[in-house]
């Protein structure tokens, strides 16, 4: 993409609506506008990230065996009737009536649309395992939106659901979840710690939350920090593995990470004092085992290898992809703008021409950007009129991990500049070596 072609409304002053910088900056860098309170139009830079954390989401929900679908935003209430959460839900539900006069509503989740797919289509043990999930856009009609994306009312998440024939099952439904949120978050460049949870109006005995540490976070945590040294990493896990996913549920869980909901002072005084943290986090996920909570309510059953009929055990997982793209931006920034982690960053590599107009510069430029796309990579190349000023600073506010800086000076020397966003550090190398380090950052991301 060249600049002068992209739509990128950058903006020069802070917007004073913006309370932290997470929002702050993905309204300077031109990626969201607001359209009413908590629901934002997303400019091609957001929609741009958007689209990659979806993307990462989509590959670690495959990889784990969970098939995608996709369900409509606008619901019957009908079925929300079923399940006795019609009235429970109260408030924060977007309700609304059809030219017929039915009851519709904005789906803020979606269990009860899929035990009914569910139970229209399953009636056998031997088509279960089954974990379908969809990312669609969700309606909360929250009593405070707030900072940006991070607490919207519409906003995007990936909910899936697991339907399992025995209790057993589910748990490993639930671990299989952990796994791919572990993998998932990492692939983002985050780190998201697994908390114990309180189970709130969905209803449930097993919950974890995953949190990223951040001083902005809605939620208040305790752990013991030996846990900020787990790495999943690129180890390999079979995930049909009962007792692999296990195994990383327990070396995941088994230190105290606890948010005030479920905070325990007795049990958090057992960890060494000097491990004690109290902090701040923004929950990015969450996964539930509720049992049998709707497939009992809804007739979701299926027939044993007793033949007997029994209800399946459930469980629901969500990922808030919209809210993550503030969770990075808070965890990855600086004073200059945003530092996009290459897992999700909306172009691979920057390109800024010290002298547009310049016959060497132009066509050093071009050569660059052609030999970037022909191996796949999407740079974005500020081909603008403008001084090296403002092109630099308008590439460290979007935060693209990496620029090649190519000006007169350095083609008289047949290099060009190769500067790394986070560390600020520049190095002069000839446009060739400059594409190859590039190429080889993101094949080893691939
Ligand atoms: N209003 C919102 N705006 C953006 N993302 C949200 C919002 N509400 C929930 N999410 C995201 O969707 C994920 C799954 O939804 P879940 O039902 O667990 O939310 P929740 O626990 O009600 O969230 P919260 O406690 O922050 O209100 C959350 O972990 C969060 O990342
Ligand atoms: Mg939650």
């Amino acid at each position: 993409m060249r600049l002068s072609r992209y739509f990128l409304p950058v903006l020069k002053e802070n917007p004073s609506e913006a309370q932290i910088v997470s929002h702050r900056l993905m309204l300077r860098a031109g990626m969201i506008k607001q359209s009413a309170a908590g629901i934002y139009s997303w400019l091609p830079l957001g929609f741009k990230v958007l689209r990659k954390i979806e993307n990462i989401v989509h590959e670690e929900q495959q990889r784990a065996g969970h098939i995608p679908m996709l369900m409509p935003t606008l619901q019957p209430a009908d079925l929300w009737k079923e399940s006795g959460r019609y009235d429970a839900y109260g408030p924060e539900m977007l309700r609304i009536k059809d030219r017929q006069d039915r009851d519709m509503l904005y789906g803020p989740t979606n269990e009860e649309m899929i035990t009914d797919i569910f139970r229209s289509h399953v009636g056998s043990y031997k088509d279960l395992p089954l974990t379908l999930y969809h990312i669609q856009w969700k309606f909360r009609d929250e009593i405070r939106p707030r900072f940006g994306v991070m607490r919207g009312r519409e906003f995007l998440m990936k909910d899936g659901y697991n339907f399992d024939l025995t209790k057993e099952d589910a748990l490993h439904a639930y671990n299989r979840h952990l796994v791919s949120y572990l993998r998932s978050y990492e692939r983002m460049g985050l780190q998201a710690i697994p908390m114990r949870a309180d189970s709130g109006p969905i209803g449930g005995d097993d919950t974890h939350e995953f949190l990223v540490l951040a001083d902005t976070g809605e939620s208040e945590v305790f752990y013991d920090s030996e846990i900020t040294d787990l790495k999943f990493g690129d180890r390999e896990i079979d995930f049909d593995s009962v007792d692999q996913c296990q195994a990383v549920l327990e070396e995941f869980t088994s230190r105290y990470a606890r948010t005030d909901e479920t905070h325990d002072a007795d049990l958090f005084a057992q960890v060494p004092a000097d491990r004690q943290r109290t902090a701040r986090g923004i929950e990015v996920g969450q996964i539930f085992y509720f049992g049998t909570k709707y497939s009992e309510a809804m007739g979701a059953t299926v027939q044993g290898p007793d033949g007997k009929s029994t209800p399946v055990h459930m469980g629901s997982h969500g990922i808030g992809v919209s809210r993550l793209l503030g969770a990075i931006i808070e965890a990855s920034h600086d004073d200059k703008g945003i530092i996009w982690p290459e897992g999700v960053t909306p172009f691979h590599v920057g390109i800024v021409n010290l002298k547009q107009g310049d016959e060497e510069a132009d066509a050093a430029c071009q050569a660059l950007y052609d030999s970037i796309t022909a191996l796949g990579l999407d740079p974005l190349y500020d081909d603008r009129n403008e001084r090296a000023g403002g092109k630099f600073a308008t590439m460290d506010l979007i935060g693209l991990p990496w620029r090649i800086t190519v000006g007169p000076r350095g083609l008289k020397n047949g290099v060009v500049e190769l500067t790394s966003r986070k560390t600020g550090e520049s190095e002069e190398m000839t446009p060739e070596a400059a594409v190859e380090k590039v190429a080889a950052i993101y094949r080893a991301i691939a």
